[in-house]
């Protein structure tokens, strides 16, 4: 079967020790980091840019996994891509123009992903089977770590999976928001095979127990 991965959110890491929490990551076993961008117009909140990004990118080797939650997205792929992402998600919601978005971060040499919010159908994405490498399957309502995981989300988790498995393109179907040892099975039975997590990695003081569970959860 497919290897889960799982993949800590820096949102809920310490932002005054932010290289020490990257390189701490890697070492407590994750696969990659996922790394949340907001601009406090697309999501209420507000976090940090590619600046942040490039001065943390020689601190671990994992893949850096950067979830856009900006709007517009188009002008500032390039700035992610130079700043050493390796995967750059962008919203199905952000613009009219998805299908542009994709094209450009694969021309920028990088993974292409799509996230979707809870209110968003499956059917979105299903024009651009061919351009995506990641689909994330919001599980709240992005803009804050820390909230309760939305079990109406594991309906579309089922549904993108079929989606994935019919195409035939190897694309990584993640999930993020609430995913804790206790809901992490729930994503993994619908189809999931990344899970990321803030709150249940870095808002624990044994990061590497954390990771450990979520893999132990996922597998059950
Ligand atoms: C929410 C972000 C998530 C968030 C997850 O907008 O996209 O990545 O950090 O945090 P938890 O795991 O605490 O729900
Ligand atoms: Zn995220």
């Amino acid at each position: 079967t497919m290897p889960l991965l799982i993949a800590p959110s820096l949102l809920s890491a310490d932002f005054a020790r932010l290289g020490e929490e990257v390189a701490a990551i890697e070492q407590a076993g994750a696969d990659w980091l996922h790394l949340d961008v907001m601009d406090g117009h697309f999501v209420p909140n507000i976090s940090f840019g590619p600046a942040v990004i490039a001065a943390l990118r020689p601190h671990t080797k994992l893949p850096f996994d950067v979830h856009l939650m900006i709007e517009p997205v188009d002008p500032y792929l390039e700035a992610f891509a130079k700043a050493g992402a390796d995967h750059i998600t962008v919203h199905a919601e952000a613009g009219p123009h998805l299908h542009r978005s994709l094209q450009a971060i694969r021309a920028l040499g990088v993974k292409a992903g799509v996230s979707l919010c809870p209110a968003t159908p499956p059917e979105m994405l299903s024009q651009v089977l061919d351009m995506v490498d990641l689909i994330l399957v919001m599980s709240v309502n992005p803009g804050f770590g820390g909230q309760k995981f939305l079990s109406s989300q594991t309906h579309k988790i089922r549904t993108l999976r079929q989606m994935i498995n019919d195409s035939g393109y190897p694309i990584k179907l993640a999930v993020d928001g609430g995913i804790d040892a206790e809901t992490a099975p729930q994503a993994v039975a619908a189809g999931a095979d990344v899970l990321i997590a803030g709150s249940a990695v870095y808002g624990k003081t044994d990061r590497a127990a954390a990771i450990r569970a979520l893999r132990t959860a996922g597998a059950a």
